[in-house]
């Protein structure tokens, strides 16, 4: 069966959403660096156009973490692949996320940067599907929250397909 992608989120609702966010957290930082650390792959996009809608100083660090496999969820086992090239120590880190799911991938890594001592430690993420939670997260900045379909696009996978749609869709079969 194949697998067909149904618009879900415009290129114009998102881009208008993180303008929003973007905002906000100007807002709530007076003061920077804000590290704004991305999660890999998925959140490049956002983390594009989120950093670029953020007046406070902020500087850019990846991480990588893998959870997934090739399938729709979460294997439960996590483990960074790619750490931070800088020391997060007294600064304000902003963890940059595409979507939280069953909330597994964020408490690990939330565990992991909270050892290295930021003087702040919050979460930013575009999508959130609050039924899937598995482990209670704290996420302070929430793009869109959505119900439990799963979603390519805008830096979102499938199999590592549809990153590069500009639009938000809804993978069912078809
Ligand atoms: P969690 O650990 O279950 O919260 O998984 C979060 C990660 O799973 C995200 O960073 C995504 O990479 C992936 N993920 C969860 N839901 C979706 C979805 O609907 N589409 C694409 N990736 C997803
Ligand atoms: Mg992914």
């Amino acid at each position: 069966m194949a697998l067909v992608a149904r618009p879900f989120l415009t290129a114009e609702q998102i881009q208008t959403r993180v303008r929003e966010m973007g905002e906000q957290i100007s807002g709530d930082y007076p003061e920077g660096p804000i590290y704004l650390i991305a999660i890999l792959k998925g959140a490049f996009i956002f983390l594009a156009d989120l950093s670029r809608s953020i007046k406070t100083a902020s500087r850019i660090e990846f991480i990588g973490i893998s959870s997934y496999g090739r399938g729709k969820t979460t294997s439960g086992q996590v483990k960074v692949t790619k750490d931070l090239d800088v020391s997060i120590e007294g600064h304000h880190v902003l963890v940059v996320e595409d979507i939280v799911d069953s909330g597994v991938t964020l408490t690990y890594l939330m565990n992991v940067l909270k050892q290295r001592r930021p003087k702040s430690l919050r979460i930013a993420t575009l999508l959130d599907k609050p039924e899937r939670r598995l482990r209670p997260v704290e996420v302070a900045y929430v793009g869109f929250q959505i119900p439990d379909e799963f979603v390519v696009g805008y830096g979102l996978d499938f199999a590592e397909d549809y990153r590069n749609l500009a639009d938000i869709c809804v993978l069912a079969e078809g």
